[in-house]
């Protein structure tokens, strides 16, 4: 493989981009929004070097669940414009070099789809589009998504006069992905999104998708039949699609999801990763997450990890032991009202280390270099904070900050009447951390985060390589190496609050040659490569890249 071929597996080597829609520029001064201010910050995303832009739900929905409860799949909601504005959104971006992709949200529909509406009265078609039961099923109290909030996974509907399962809120109920005519109908709202210009999807809750829970009729076939066959169908239609999956399961499962010969999905989110790190971070120390990538079991070379900091969700700790989830909730989330389903943490990363920019660094390199494909979310470019005074998961999905003016640069409706609140003051309010300000400063966040995603595109050794975690002689310092195609990259990162000595013997196929540091904070003297070991002092939190290629 070569330079070339990292065009063909672009997903291989992207930098991806969450985007709220409602929460990121509000072109029409409705408090909302919307698609076209999405347009007007393509090139601001251009300039930080996003290449793809994922846009979570923007479909007509009563948003009981931030738009993952969707009412119609073939359109846009109103306030965020129409199927039009989006278009021209996709055509800009690809213009910019950014390619779009979308949530696809097929486990469930809203229970306002005319899918369920017509199922419930008992159309003779659309009945079978969910799944029945007509006692409550034994086991319904098991396997909440969101204990504390939920208390079942069936709920009795009257004009049905039966049970209707639903893995997430009751108004969620979960598609009959058993029924071909379900399947039909979701291959075509793939199909029309495709054709709408979408580079790909980000599939929705992935394992409760081919779960098979119909307690009346228990399926024959292999479940992840249906991922192939998704697969396939939309190779079809597009063949650079890609498809990105969030199915937050357990090592043993989760690769499966990428299939056995890479025809299922093409990435998927690293939560093992994510989950490791979090406790390293509180500990630091780098050995639970040298321990989880240890773990991970080889992938298929078109597949993928989706690396992140942090998500659009709760931070999900569930599967950290009770007595590790404790101790990052002491470190992380001392207060409960920053606690979300017994499992989480509702802040954003940079408001846990109460703004370290240390540890801020240290987290997104380790999310631009490690094994896989960073994910950003918007506003992690800033350090955007959350507000806790909004309810559960929107204390993340806040406005984005782009200047110290009122309505932030977000808006200029009245601040008072927002759907998603301004956060104004404090360290984190947009008074004082908003892009204009660090536009200004050649030292901020956003200009380190800009240098960060360059050096990881100029290196796609980083995405693209085999790699391997190499011994330390410090449990503090994780050093892994990246290598492909006749270069190589190293990067060393200091989880402790301390300065850490570190001796790192490199692989014999990795030594010699001119190794150059290509990203680090420059702060203090940074350890050299001399002969196969690398070795010196790294300052507390910090880190840094080295590169090698044998080609010029
Ligand atoms: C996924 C989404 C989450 C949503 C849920 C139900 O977990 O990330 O935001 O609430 O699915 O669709
Ligand atoms: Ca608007």
């Amino acid at each position: 493989m070569s330079l070339e071929a990292t065009s063909d597996l672009w997903w291989k080597n992207a930098v991806i981009y969450c985007v709220d829609t409602a929460s990121y520029l509000d072109t029409n001064g409705d408090g909302v929004g919307d698609l076209d201010g999405l347009t007007q910050r393509i090139d601001y995303l251009a300039g930080l070097g996003i290449t793809c832009l994922w846009l979570m739900p923007i479909f007509p929905s009563p948003e009981r669940d931030y738009g993952y409860d969707v009412a119609d799949y073939y359109g846009v909601a109103d306030k965020y414009g129409t199927l039009g504005d989006l278009v021209e959104l996709v055509r800009t971006a690809r213009e910019r070099g950014i390619r779009v992709i979308a949530d696809l949200v097929i486990n469930h529909t809203s229970i306002d789809h005319p899918w369920f509406q017509m199922a419930r009265s008992g159309h003779p078609i659309f009945r079978d589009f969910y799944v029945w039961a007509d006692r409550k099923p034994p086991n319904a109290a098991e396997g909440v998504i969101f204990p504390g909030k939920q208390e079942s996974i069936w709920s009795y509907d009257r004009a049905a006069r039966a049970w209707y399962m639903h893995r997430f809120y009751p108004h969620q109920p979960d598609l009959n992905i058993n029924n071909p005519l379900v399947r039909n109908e979701i291959h075509k709202v793939i199909g029309f999104w495709l054709e709408v210009g979408l580079s790909g999807f980000r599939i929705d809750a992935v394992p409760f998708l081919i779960e098979q829970v119909d307690p009346d009729n228990p399926a024959t076939a292999d479940p992840h039949d249906y991922l192939r066959d998704i697969a396939d169908f939309a190779h079809r239609r597009r063949g650079d699609v890609m498809l990105l999956a969030e199915a937050n399961e357990p090592i043993g499962k989760i690769e499966k999801f990428f299939g056995e010969h890479g025809d299922e999905m093409h990435m998927l989110f690293s939560f093992i990763t994510n989950q490791a790190m979090y406790l390293a971070f509180v500990r630091g120390d780098a050995t639970p997450l040298a321990d989880a990538l240890r773990s991970l079991p080889p992938i298929p070379p078109e597949s993928q990890w989706a690396n992140f900091v942090k998500n659009h969700d709760e931070q999900s700790l569930d599967k950290l032991s009770d007595a590790e989830r404790e101790e990052v909730f002491a470190a992380f989330a001392p207060k409960k009202g920053m606690r979300l389903f017994e499992r989480g943490i509702r802040r954003r990363f940079p408001t846990m280390v109460d703004g370290d920019r240390r540890r801020m660094e240290l987290a997104y390199s380790l999310a631009f270099s490690l094994p896989g494909t960073p994910v950003l979310f918007y506003g992690e470019e800033i350090g955007l904070g959350d507000n806790l005074a909004m309810a559960d998961r929107e204390a993340v999905r806040l406005p984005m900050q782009w200047a110290d003016q009122p309505g932030a640069g977000f808006t200029t409706a009245d601040a008072r009447n927002l759907p998603r609140k301004l956060l104004r003051d404090g360290p984190f309010g947009y008074r004082q951390l908003n892009v204009e300000e660090q536009r200004h400063d050649p030292g901020s966040f956003l200009n380190w985060m800009e240098r960060a995603i360059r050096t990881r595109k100029e290196w796609p050794e980083l995405g693209w390589g085999e790699w391997r975690v190499l011994g330390t002689r410090n449990p503090a310092v994780l050093a892994h190496l990246a290598t492909w195609d006749g270069g190589r990259v190293l990067a060393v990162h200091n989880f402790a609050d301390v300065a850490s000595r570190l001796s790192v013997r490199l692989p014999d196929d990795a030594n010699g040659g001119r190794w150059r540091p290509i990203f680090g904070p420059g702060d203090g003297d940074a350890p050299t490569i001399e002969g196969d070991r690398l070795s010196g002092e790294l300052p507390p939190y910090s880190y840094r890249w080295y590169g090698r290629r044998d080609r010029v």
